[in-house]
């Protein structure tokens, strides 16, 4: 079994040198390709899932099993935060029972950074509210460069509910780290003030981006309801915008997708959509990121 040689955690992408992130991408690489994984058997994760998810939570899930690791699973309802127990004491609690590793959902931006101070265990942001997600940053590059094989130059468009999307800032912020342009496509009330990249409409995003990543409409982090009425034709991923982007261009989301809102129910399995190979690749890309916390590297 590797030793632990320092504690380390994945909370932000801001944290992530070019280097790292592509050190991260051969370690995926290599995993998806050898049968001598390394082995990580005594050692134990908790999943801590306080808000629901079908794609992070069970690629961890196969990522630490396949890993070796023991797994516990813990959810809101199944978890001492519903009688008001804190995060920090629940994640106190997890190092004390000889939790090594915690991948954390919650609904509270920033709060994982203050709990990191004083624990003794490795702690993955697995999405804070409208904070970051850094795993699902990693796994949306590690494809985008799969299908590119470099960043440089790479015209790239995000386009969606930029104001209450974590996956968005973390990718921002990594695209441009690692030489994209990046540019956005939202309605003005969904801007961001931390993105201050140029807005340009989806119209103008089909005829110029490489990689489109659309974004989910976060329905529960809108305080009055968001209307999705005439959404797809304003904002959206038609067929016929489709149609207009370069033969070499791909289409990403993080899903679960609002099939016909964000992008026509019809082009969520076509032949330029990566979204079902950012699903696969999350499980290589998260064992990755284990093994580095793990071994301290992080
Ligand atoms: N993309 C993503 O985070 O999906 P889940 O909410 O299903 O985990």
């Amino acid at each position: 079994m590797p030793a632990i040689e320092s504690l380390s955690h994945l909370l932000s992408m801001k944290k992530l040198s070019n280097e790292r992130i592509m050190h991260l991408f051969a370690t995926a690489k290599h995993m998806e390709e050898t049968d001598r994984l390394p082995s990580y058997q005594g050692r134990f994760a908790a999943n801590l899932f306080l808000e629901p998810s079908t794609r992070t939570k069970s690629s961890f899930h196969i990522a630490e099993r396949r890993l070796g690791m023991d797994v516990l699973h813990l959810d809101d309802a199944a978890s001492s935060v519903t009688k008001g127990e804190s995060l920090y004491d629940t994640l106190k609690t997890l190092e004390s029972i000889g939790v090594d590793l915690a991948v954390v959902r919650q609904s509270e931006t920033g709060i994982l950074q203050e709990c990191t101070k004083g624990l003794n265990l490795s702690i993955v942001n697995a999405g804070d509210g409208c904070g970051e997600h850094p795993t699902q940053s990693l796994l949306d590059l590690y494809t985008i460069h799969e299908h590119f094989k470099s960043f440089k130059g790479l015209e790239v468009t995000i386009a969606g509910d930029l104001k209450h999307s974590r996956v968005a800032r973390s990718n921002a912020h990594a695209l441009k780290q690692l030489g994209a342009n990046v540019t956005f496509v939202t309605k003005p009330e969904w801007q961001d003030p931390t993105l201050t990249d140029q807005y340009i409409t989806m119209d103008e995003a089909v005829d110029r981006c490489d990689a489109l990543m659309l974004l989910r409409i976060q329905h529960e982090r809108h305080e009055q309801g968001a209307s999705v009425l005439s959404y797809l034709d304003q904002f959206g991923l038609t067929k016929e915008r489709e149609a207009r982007m370069g033969e070499h261009s791909i289409i990403l989301h993080p899903a679960p997708v609002n099939r016909g809102v964000e992008i026509d129910s019809d082009l969520v399995e076509s032949s330029k959509s990566r979204i079902f190979t950012q699903m696969k690749n999350g499980v290589t890309v998260r064992m990755a990121v284990i093994d580095a916390l793990m071994k301290g590297e992080l």
